[in-house]
């Protein structure tokens, strides 16, 4: 296994949507790694938010690292839009594929030339992810109930990033473990102490200072 980055995936479903563009260069200069891509289809979640076009426009007027969230069922159907619409990372929720398996989804995923990852909800155990924790290149553990921002950590999921940490080591893998719900500059510490070093943030980064809210978690990020 390589030496684990921390990295910073700022999650634009906190961001003013009228300045989109604006407020999604300033994360990138001020040293986010990526930018989080919510999708939400309004059935996996209850919410719905945005999708292809929108990917297609930010995409014409960034170079940031696009690490896409699939909340929607069956996203086998759209990995090849997404694809096209400039994505780098898919990940997709073990829970939201049936009639397209997960495995086969991640495969298409893959073969499309961009990374992906698995998912998977608070009340989902992590044995699930077992099929596929060597052919991923992110786990990605919800630490809220997905479908909307602004919500509360919610603690037990330290001990999932530690169980998928744990499994990492004694399979051998390399997947990045990523966290995505509730973090405040004030848990991020005891998140990456658990093992995950793919930080996802909504509103902590969106809501006031962009620049100054990335700087201050990357100072975190990098003790
Ligand atoms: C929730 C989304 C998150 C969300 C996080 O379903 O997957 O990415 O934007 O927002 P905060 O950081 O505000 O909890
Ligand atoms: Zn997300």
């Amino acid at each position: 296994m390589g030496l684990v980055r921390n990295k910073l995936a700022p999650s634009i479903l906190a961001a003013d949507f009228a300045k989109l563009g604006e407020n999604i260069a300033v994360a990138h200069e001020a040293g986010a790694d990526m930018i989080h891509y919510d999708v939400m289809d309004g059935l996996f979640v209850p919410s719905i938010s945005f999708g292809i076009p929108v990917l297609k426009s930010i995409t014409k007027s960034t170079d940031a690292f696009m690490d896409c969230h699939l909340m929607i069922v069956e996203p086998d159907r759209y990995v090849e839009d997404f694809v096209s619409a400039g994505a780098d990372s898919i990940t997709i929720h073990v829970e939201a594929c049936r009639e397209t398996d997960t495995m086969t989804t991640l495969k298409h995923i893959r073969d499309l030339g961009v990374k992906c990852g698995i998912s998977l909800n608070p009340k989902t155990p992590v044995v699930y992810l077992l099929p596929y924790l060597g052919m991923v290149d992110m786990v990605l553990i919800m630490s809220v109930e997905p479908g909307f921002g602004g919500q509360k950590f919610i603690p037990e999921s330290l001990a999932k990033i530690r169980e998928v940490a744990a499994l990492r080591k004694e399979g051998g893998f390399d997947y990045d473990i990523q966290v995505d719900g509730g973090v405040t500059d004030e848990n991020l510490q005891d998140i990456l102490d658990a093992g995950a070093n793919v930080i996802v943030s909504g509103s902590s980064i969106f809501k006031g200072n962009i620049a100054g809210n990335v700087t201050n978690f990357k100072e975190i990020m990098s003790r």
